[in-house]
Formats: C-alpha cells, sequence, structure tokens
C-alpha cells in the first residue's frame, strides 16, 4: 500500500490567514482560519495594506496551531502547499515566503497553488464520491466561473463574469443598502423578511445569444438606480424587499447558465464552490432545479465555501501528484488565470 502523503498548506490572498494538514488530498487533518474581517469592517473592505501586516503578525500561530491540532509533527509532513494567485500581492507574498521556508527547513516539495482552483478542490474533502469529469459553478467575491472540470487539473472555461464576481456584486448592493461588509452573508438572511417579487431586476443580453456569460455589474446599476429614483420621488423603501429581488435575479442568472452548461456538455454533477455557495437561497434553488432534473449536486460545508487551506491542500496535492512541484523563485501571481 502507497504512503500516506500529507500536505501542510498555507493560504493568504485576502483577508483571511489560513493553514490546514491535508491527508492524501481527501482528508482535512486540521484547518485553522484566522479571519480579519472585524478589522476591515470598519473601512467597508479589505484595506491590502492592512491584510498584509495582519498575516504577518498571525501566520506564525496560525501554522503552529494546525499541526498541533493534525498531531502531526514537521517531520510528517511531505509537501507543502501555498496560494500564489489570483489576490492581494503583498498578502499572497507572505504566505509563499512563510511556505518557502517551511518548505527549505524541512526539506520537501513546494506547490504554488491557484486560488480558483482551490475553492474547485473544496468539495473533494468533503465529498470523498466527487471525481472529475463533471460541471463545476465557482462563485465567490473575485469570481464567478461555469468550468468543465475534465480532470483534477484540466479544466475547460464556458461561462464567466464581463464585469463583477457574483460576491462584488452582493457587496456592492448590500453597502448601497447600508449593510455591513462583507454584505452576502447580510443580504442572505435579510432577503428571508422580503418579498422577491417586489421588484424585477432584469439582467443583461449578450449579443451572443448563445453565451454562457454573465454580467452583474448591470443588476447591481438597477438596484442603485431604484434606490436613488425611489429617493428622489420621497418613497420610502424596504431595503428586505430590495435585497430580496436582487438576490432573486442573481442567483436565477446564476442557475440558468449553470443548467444551460450543464445541457450542453451532457455533465449531470454539478460542484457549487466559492463563497458566494454559502448563500441559502442559491443552494435551495439549485438544488430543487437539480433535483428536477435527476442532476447530482455537491456543495461544500460552511467553513470550506469562503477562503481556507484545507482546499489549497487538496489542489496541491493533485497538482503534486500529476507530477507538478514548484521552484524556490515561485512569486506571487495577483492576475492568475485558471490554468486550461
Ligand atoms: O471565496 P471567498 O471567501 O473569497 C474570494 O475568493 O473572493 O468569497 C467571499 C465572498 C464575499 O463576496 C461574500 O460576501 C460572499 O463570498 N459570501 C456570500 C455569503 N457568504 C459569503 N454571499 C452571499 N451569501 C452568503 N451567505
Ligand atoms: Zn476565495
Amino acid at each position: 500500500m502507497c504512503k500516506d502523503l500529507n500536505v501542510l498548506a498555507i493560504e493568504t490572498s485576502c483577508d483571511e490567514t489560513s493553514c490546514s494538514v491535508v491527508k492524501n488530498g481527501r482528508e482535512s487533518l486540521s484547518s485553522i482560519v484566522y479571519s480579519q474581517i472585524k478589522t476591515h469592517e470598519k473601512f467597508g473592505g479589505v484595506v491590502p495594506e492592512v491584510a498584509s501586516r495582519m498575516h504577518v503578525e498571525s501566520i506564525y500561530v496560525v501554522v503552529q496551531k494546525a499541526l498541533l491540532e493534525s498531531s502531526l509533527n514537521f517531520s510528517d509532513i511531505d509537501l507543502v502547499a501555498v496560494t500564489y494567485g489570483p489576490g492581494l500581492v503583498g498578502a499572497l507574498l507572505v504566505g509563499i515566503q512563510y511556505a518557502k521556508g517551511i518548505a527549505f527547513a524541512i526539506k520537501k516539495p513546494l506547490i504554488g497553488v491557484n486560488h480558483i482552483e482551490g475553492h474547485i478542490c473544496s468539495n473533494y474533502i468533503v465529498h470523498k464520491d466527487l471525481e472529475p469529469p463533471y460541471l463545476g459553478l465557482v462563485v465567490s467575491g473575485g469570481h464567478t466561473f461555469i468550468i468543465h472540470v475534465k480532470d483534477y487539473t484540466s479544466y475547460e472555461i464556458l461561462g464567466e463574469t464581463k464585469d463583477d464576481a457574483a460576491g462584488e456584486a452582493y457587496d456592492k448592493v448590500a453597502r448601497v443598502l447600508g449593510y455591513e461588509y462583507p454584505g452576502g452573508p447580510k443580504i442572505d438572511e435579510f432577503s428571508k423578511l422580503g418579498n422577491e417579487n417586489f421588484i424585477k431586476f432584469t439582467r443583461a443580453k449578450f449579443s451572443n445569444g448563445n453565451s454562457l456569460d454573465f454580467s452583474f455589474s448591470g443588476i447591481k446599476s438597477a438596484v442603485i438606480n431604484y434606490l436613488h429614483n425611489s429617493t428622489q420621488k420621497g418613497i420610502e423603501v424596504n431595503s428586505y424587499d430590495v435585497a430580496a429581488s436582487f438576490q432573486k435575479s442573481v442567483v436565477e442568472y446564476l442557475i440558468d447558465n449553470t443548467i444551460e452548461a450543464a445541457k450542453r456538455t451532457k455533465l449531470n454533477k454539478i460542484s457549487l464552490v466559492g463563497g458566494v455557495s454559502a448563500n441559502s437561497y442559491l443552494r435551495e434553488k439549485l438544488k430543487n432545479r437539480c433535483k428536477d432534473l435527476n442532476y447530482e449536486l455537491y456543495y461544500p460545508t460552511l467553513d470550506l465555501c469562503t477562503d481556507n487551506a484545507a482546499m489549497i491542500g487538496s489542489a496541491g496535492y493533485y497538482r503534486f501528484i500529476n507530477g507538478y512541484t514548484s521552484n524556490f523563485d515561485l512569486n506571487a501571481s495577483p492576475n492568475l488565470k485558471l490554468n486550461v
């Protein structure tokens, strides 16, 4: 029998300092996530310089805690994985330099991981039976993709946002509604109190009628215009109704394009991942559509939806067993694309 492969993974691409030990790409032995949200909240968004500094301050403790929780020592680690993009350059560099230091000290290979690929792999930790090929819907604060996941490291992008990411639109609309950052979870919560059919926010149409791409900035602008006009006319608006109507529009858009992609590719397995996959309305609606069509739907537990290092450990494992490693000249790549 093959020896187990233990990956120590680090994620610092945005405002979470995270470390995890992952066994054989599928089992999270520990997962420590130190969120900086409380600090960034007062600025209404992530402040890059503050994020970098806070990663520096917390990474040592986060890594030590992850090792302790896994009951392993550095000598049991076989591979060090780290997010090298996309993300905030200063934040990424903290994780990369720390990972390099560990890999060098313990004389084990280093692997740079694409953050988007990390999100895709988050479902491998929860669903031991999930194997490619399948259709992936990646929805986070920075990314929105419909992807044909052909194999563990091979992808085809079928649709993507042409402007704001889904989570970004959630956060921006939440801000104009007066909800605190990050607004996605707040819209999720407050929409439950509103009327989703209060107003129809229409989606943009692309000149190519077959496109599976998205445009969320149009929906966001429609919300802002609606609020502006209401204020000018002195009409008092119930923010819960607006939140629910906005959410309905975004979620129907995501689901319609995803189901269309599944039909075209004849893939009847769908994996929903990324921060917005925590959204209860999206989960429920997609679950119902998949049930009607007899498709299988996979989504992560809530702790694995938003940024975490366990997903990076899984992605690092699959990269490594497919022959990839990184050199010690690995650098941050803030605009890294998914390697298709
Ligand atoms: O994956 P993630 O942690 O970071 C990126 O890679 O971007 O995603 C963060 C995004 C934020 O925009 C946040 O508002 C959104 O995920 N989010 C949600 C929910 N939980 C997090 N959006 C809608 N509903 C939620 N429950
Ligand atoms: Zn993310």
